[in-house]
Protein backbone atom coordinates (compact mmCIF):
# COMPACT_ATOMS: atom_id res chain seq x y z
CA UNK A 1 0.00 0.00 0.00
CA UNK A 2 2.96 2.43 1.05
CA UNK A 3 4.68 1.44 -1.91
CA UNK A 4 1.68 2.84 -4.06
CA UNK A 5 0.98 5.72 -2.24
CA UNK A 6 4.84 6.47 -3.08
CA UNK A 7 4.49 5.37 -6.47
CA UNK A 8 1.82 8.27 -6.74
CA UNK A 9 3.97 11.16 -5.43
CA UNK A 10 6.64 9.79 -7.35
CA UNK A 11 4.70 10.48 -10.59
CA UNK A 12 3.82 13.72 -9.25
CA UNK A 13 7.55 14.76 -9.06
CA UNK A 14 7.88 13.19 -12.86
CA UNK A 15 5.08 15.43 -14.01
CA UNK A 16 6.79 18.48 -12.29
CA UNK A 17 10.54 17.08 -13.84
CA UNK A 18 8.38 16.74 -16.98
CA UNK A 19 7.59 20.65 -17.09
CA UNK A 20 11.09 21.59 -16.18
CA UNK A 21 12.91 20.18 -18.86
CA UNK A 22 10.01 21.19 -21.10
CA UNK A 23 11.03 24.87 -19.97
CA UNK A 24 15.00 23.99 -20.18
CA UNK A 25 14.71 22.88 -23.92
CA UNK A 26 12.72 26.17 -24.73
CA UNK A 27 15.94 28.55 -23.02
CA UNK A 28 17.74 26.45 -25.60
CA UNK A 29 16.49 27.36 -28.71
CA UNK A 30 17.58 29.66 -31.20
CA UNK A 31 15.82 33.01 -31.96
CA UNK A 32 14.01 31.34 -34.97
CA UNK A 33 13.20 28.52 -33.20
CA UNK A 34 11.09 31.19 -30.50
CA UNK A 35 9.50 32.29 -33.28
CA UNK A 36 8.24 29.58 -34.15
CA UNK A 37 7.16 27.86 -31.28
CA UNK A 38 5.15 31.36 -30.46
CA UNK A 39 3.35 30.39 -33.63
CA UNK A 40 2.59 27.00 -32.46
CA UNK A 41 1.85 28.72 -29.34
CA UNK A 42 -1.61 29.18 -30.89
CA UNK A 43 -2.86 25.33 -30.32
CA UNK A 44 -5.42 23.98 -32.32
CA UNK A 45 -8.78 22.07 -31.12
CA UNK A 46 -10.80 19.01 -32.62
CA UNK A 47 -13.05 21.49 -33.46
CA UNK A 48 -11.82 24.85 -33.91
CA UNK A 49 -13.51 27.49 -31.57
CA UNK A 50 -14.21 24.43 -29.19
CA UNK A 51 -12.88 22.69 -26.59
CA UNK A 52 -13.86 18.87 -26.77
CA UNK A 53 -13.80 16.98 -23.03
CA UNK A 54 -14.71 13.91 -22.68
CA UNK A 55 -15.80 12.45 -19.44
CA UNK A 56 -17.76 9.58 -18.00
CA UNK A 57 -20.73 11.54 -15.69
CA UNK A 58 -21.56 9.12 -13.12
CA UNK A 59 -18.89 10.11 -10.84
CA UNK A 60 -20.46 12.61 -8.65
CA UNK A 61 -19.52 15.58 -7.42
CA UNK A 62 -16.87 15.50 -10.50
CA UNK A 63 -19.42 15.11 -13.00
CA UNK A 64 -22.76 13.80 -12.85
CA UNK A 65 -26.09 14.62 -14.25
CA UNK A 66 -28.33 17.37 -13.37
CA UNK A 67 -31.40 16.88 -15.79
CA UNK A 68 -29.92 16.70 -19.03
CA UNK A 69 -26.78 18.59 -18.11
CA UNK A 70 -23.77 17.63 -16.86
CA UNK A 71 -22.37 19.65 -13.58
CA UNK A 72 -19.98 18.71 -11.21
CA UNK A 73 -16.20 20.10 -10.18
CA UNK A 74 -14.63 18.52 -13.49
CA UNK A 75 -17.26 20.30 -15.59
CA UNK A 76 -16.76 23.84 -13.61
CA UNK A 77 -13.20 24.01 -13.48
CA UNK A 78 -13.61 22.96 -17.50
CA UNK A 79 -15.78 25.62 -18.55
CA UNK A 80 -13.61 28.49 -16.79
CA UNK A 81 -10.76 26.77 -18.79
CA UNK A 82 -12.56 26.80 -22.01
CA UNK A 83 -13.65 30.30 -21.02
CA UNK A 84 -10.04 31.77 -20.54
CA UNK A 85 -8.93 30.63 -23.91
CA UNK A 86 -12.05 31.59 -26.03
CA UNK A 87 -13.48 28.24 -26.40
CA UNK A 88 -17.01 26.95 -26.34
CA UNK A 89 -17.07 23.95 -24.12
CA UNK A 90 -18.69 20.84 -25.02
CA UNK A 91 -18.80 17.71 -22.83
CA UNK A 92 -18.93 14.33 -24.29
CA UNK A 93 -20.17 11.49 -21.87
CA UNK A 94 -18.21 8.34 -22.99
CA UNK A 95 -17.08 5.17 -21.33
CA UNK A 96 -14.29 5.53 -19.20
CA UNK A 97 -12.34 3.16 -20.46
CA UNK A 98 -12.22 4.85 -24.36
CA UNK A 99 -11.47 8.28 -22.85
CA UNK A 100 -7.59 8.06 -23.39
CA UNK A 101 -7.67 6.28 -26.52
CA UNK A 102 -10.30 9.02 -27.81
CA UNK A 103 -7.59 11.66 -26.74
CA UNK A 104 -5.36 9.89 -28.61
CA UNK A 105 -6.69 9.75 -31.41
CA UNK A 106 -7.72 12.96 -32.25
CA UNK A 107 -11.52 12.30 -31.14
CA UNK A 108 -11.45 14.70 -28.01
CA UNK A 109 -9.36 17.57 -26.98
CA UNK A 110 -9.15 16.99 -23.07
CA UNK A 111 -9.98 13.94 -20.95
CA UNK A 112 -11.31 15.33 -17.93
CA UNK A 113 -12.98 12.65 -15.49
CA UNK A 114 -11.17 12.42 -11.67
CA UNK A 115 -8.62 10.94 -13.64
CA UNK A 116 -5.52 9.87 -11.86
CA UNK A 117 -2.08 10.23 -13.53
CA UNK A 118 -0.64 7.10 -13.35
CA UNK A 119 3.02 6.19 -15.03
CA UNK A 120 1.05 4.01 -17.37
CA UNK A 121 -1.24 6.49 -18.62
CA UNK A 122 1.89 9.03 -18.87
CA UNK A 123 3.07 6.43 -21.90
CA UNK A 124 -0.14 7.74 -24.28
CA UNK A 125 -0.80 11.24 -23.13
CA UNK A 126 0.00 14.16 -21.38
CA UNK A 127 -1.26 15.10 -18.03
CA UNK A 128 -1.93 18.91 -17.33
CA UNK A 129 -0.84 20.10 -13.92
CA UNK A 130 -2.99 18.30 -10.87
CA UNK A 131 -5.99 20.27 -9.70
CA UNK A 132 -7.30 18.24 -7.11
CA UNK A 133 -6.67 14.79 -5.57
CA UNK A 134 -8.37 11.60 -4.50
CA UNK A 135 -8.26 8.56 -2.68
CA UNK A 136 -9.04 4.84 -3.31
CA UNK A 137 -12.01 3.86 -0.95
CA UNK A 138 -13.10 0.47 -0.15
CA UNK A 139 -17.14 0.11 0.42
CA UNK A 140 -18.88 -2.63 1.79
CA UNK A 141 -22.23 -3.23 3.32
CA UNK A 142 -22.87 -2.64 6.95
CA UNK A 143 -21.80 -5.13 9.65
CA UNK A 144 -18.82 -6.93 6.49
CA UNK A 145 -16.58 -8.61 8.09
CA UNK A 146 -14.25 -7.28 5.44
CA UNK A 147 -12.87 -4.03 7.43
CA UNK A 148 -9.82 -3.20 5.30
CA UNK A 149 -7.80 -4.27 2.29
CA UNK A 150 -5.72 -7.01 3.91
CA UNK A 151 -9.34 -8.58 5.20
CA UNK A 152 -10.66 -7.73 1.87
CA UNK A 153 -7.51 -9.31 0.22
CA UNK A 154 -8.02 -13.22 2.67
CA UNK A 155 -11.88 -12.80 2.77
CA UNK A 156 -11.87 -14.92 -0.96
CA UNK A 157 -15.08 -12.47 -1.98
CA UNK A 158 -15.61 -10.62 -5.33
CA UNK A 159 -14.42 -6.99 -5.87
CA UNK A 160 -16.41 -4.81 -8.17
CA UNK A 161 -15.19 -1.78 -10.03
CA UNK A 162 -15.06 0.39 -12.74
CA UNK A 163 -13.96 -0.72 -16.04
CA UNK A 164 -10.35 0.86 -16.14
CA UNK A 165 -9.73 2.75 -13.63
CA UNK A 166 -7.27 2.84 -10.82
CA UNK A 167 -9.17 0.81 -8.45
CA UNK A 168 -9.50 -1.62 -11.34
CA UNK A 169 -5.96 -2.16 -12.17
CA UNK A 170 -4.89 -2.33 -8.06
CA UNK A 171 -7.62 -4.47 -6.95
CA UNK A 172 -7.19 -6.75 -9.91
CA UNK A 173 -3.41 -6.75 -9.06
CA UNK A 174 -4.14 -7.49 -5.29
CA UNK A 175 -7.08 -10.22 -5.53
CA UNK A 176 -6.55 -11.45 -9.50
CA UNK A 177 -8.52 -11.59 -12.09
CA UNK A 178 -10.79 -14.30 -10.99
CA UNK A 179 -11.88 -11.87 -8.18
CA UNK A 180 -13.16 -9.07 -10.34
CA UNK A 181 -16.30 -7.46 -11.43
CA UNK A 182 -15.81 -5.29 -13.73
CA UNK A 183 -18.87 -2.77 -14.33
CA UNK A 184 -19.16 0.28 -16.81
CA UNK A 185 -20.63 3.15 -14.47
CA UNK A 186 -19.24 3.51 -10.86
CA UNK A 187 -22.78 3.22 -9.11
CA UNK A 188 -23.85 0.04 -11.69
CA UNK A 189 -20.47 -1.51 -9.07
CA UNK A 190 -22.22 0.15 -6.06
CA UNK A 191 -25.93 -1.40 -7.42
CA UNK A 192 -24.12 -4.89 -7.25
CA UNK A 193 -22.79 -4.31 -4.26
CA UNK A 194 -26.54 -3.58 -2.56
CA UNK A 195 -27.73 -6.58 -4.45
CA UNK A 196 -24.97 -9.07 -3.08
CA UNK A 197 -23.43 -9.47 -6.23
CA UNK A 198 -19.89 -8.42 -5.34
CA UNK A 199 -18.54 -7.99 -1.07
CA UNK A 200 -16.67 -4.70 -1.75
CA UNK A 201 -16.94 -1.86 -3.99
CA UNK A 202 -13.05 0.36 -4.66
CA UNK A 203 -13.22 3.51 -5.57
CA UNK A 204 -12.41 7.07 -5.50
CA UNK A 205 -13.50 8.51 -2.12
CA UNK A 206 -15.98 11.63 -2.74
CA UNK A 207 -18.24 9.46 -5.61
CA UNK A 208 -17.89 6.63 -2.76
CA UNK A 209 -19.50 9.09 -0.33
CA UNK A 210 -22.22 9.97 -2.65
CA UNK A 211 -22.78 6.70 -3.66
CA UNK A 212 -23.08 5.33 -0.22
CA UNK A 213 -25.42 8.23 0.94
CA UNK A 214 -27.50 7.31 -1.88
CA UNK A 215 -27.96 3.81 -1.17
CA UNK A 216 -29.16 2.53 2.39
CA UNK A 217 -26.99 -0.27 4.07
CA UNK A 218 -23.37 0.79 2.39
CA UNK A 219 -20.60 1.87 4.29
CA UNK A 220 -16.74 2.87 3.58
CA UNK A 221 -13.98 1.39 5.43
CA UNK A 222 -11.93 4.26 7.32
CA UNK A 223 -9.20 2.43 5.97
CA UNK A 224 -8.24 4.72 2.67
CA UNK A 225 -6.36 2.45 0.04
CA UNK A 226 -4.45 5.04 -2.11
CA UNK A 227 -4.11 8.55 -2.66
CA UNK A 228 -3.97 10.04 -6.39
CA UNK A 229 -3.51 13.22 -8.37
CA UNK A 230 -6.56 14.43 -11.06
CA UNK A 231 -5.89 15.83 -13.74
CA UNK A 232 -6.87 16.68 -17.33
CA UNK A 233 -5.03 14.40 -20.43
CA UNK A 234 -3.99 15.83 -23.49
CA UNK A 235 -2.83 14.11 -26.70
CA UNK A 236 1.13 14.17 -26.21
CA UNK A 237 1.07 15.70 -30.16
CA UNK A 238 -0.30 19.11 -28.41
CA UNK A 239 1.70 20.64 -26.70
CA UNK A 240 -0.01 23.92 -27.23
CA UNK A 241 -2.60 23.25 -25.84
CA UNK A 242 -1.09 21.29 -22.95
CA UNK A 243 0.59 25.04 -22.03
CA UNK A 244 -2.32 26.70 -22.64
CA UNK A 245 -4.55 24.97 -20.51
CA UNK A 246 -1.87 24.65 -17.76
CA UNK A 247 -1.52 28.72 -17.81
CA UNK A 248 -5.57 28.89 -17.09
CA UNK A 249 -5.28 26.44 -14.30
CA UNK A 250 -2.35 28.48 -13.23
CA UNK A 251 -4.38 31.56 -13.33
CA UNK A 252 -7.67 29.75 -11.81
CA UNK A 253 -5.87 28.54 -8.99
CA UNK A 254 -3.83 31.95 -8.07
CA UNK A 255 -7.61 33.85 -8.03
CA UNK A 256 -8.90 31.00 -5.89
CA UNK A 257 -11.55 29.97 -8.77
CA UNK A 258 -10.36 26.30 -8.12
CA UNK A 259 -10.80 26.15 -4.76
CA UNK A 260 -14.40 27.79 -4.82
CA UNK A 261 -15.21 25.43 -7.00
CA UNK A 262 -14.07 22.73 -5.29
CA UNK A 263 -15.74 24.09 -2.45
CA UNK A 264 -18.88 24.29 -3.52
CA UNK A 265 -19.20 20.38 -4.28
CA UNK A 266 -17.20 19.38 -1.28
CA UNK A 267 -17.72 21.61 1.74
CA UNK A 268 -14.34 21.53 3.55
CA UNK A 269 -15.97 20.82 7.02
CA UNK A 270 -17.30 17.18 5.13
CA UNK A 271 -13.45 17.00 3.50
N1 LIG B 1 -9.57 8.21 -10.50
C1 LIG B 1 -9.90 6.98 -11.12
C2 LIG B 1 -9.06 6.78 -12.35
O1 LIG B 1 -8.53 7.69 -12.89
C3 LIG B 1 -11.37 6.86 -11.47
C4 LIG B 1 -11.90 7.91 -12.37
C5 LIG B 1 -13.31 7.60 -12.88
N2 LIG B 1 -13.88 8.75 -13.47
C6 LIG B 1 -15.12 8.86 -13.98
N3 LIG B 1 -15.49 10.01 -14.45
N4 LIG B 1 -15.92 7.86 -14.03
O2 LIG B 1 -8.91 5.72 -12.83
Amino acid sequence: MNNKFLKTVALSMVAVMGFLMAGCSDTAETAAETAETAAEGEFTTVTPGVLTMATNAFFPPYEYYEGEQIVGIDAEIAQAVADKLGLELVIQDVEFDSIIAGVQSGMYDIGCAGMTVTEERLQSVNFTTTYSTGIQSIIVREGSDITDIDTLIESGCMVGVQTGTTGDIYMTDEVGEDRMDRYNKGNDAVLALVNGVVDAVVIDNQPAQAFVAANEGLVILETPYTVEDYAMCVNKNNEALLNAINEALAELQADGTIDAIIETYIPSEEA
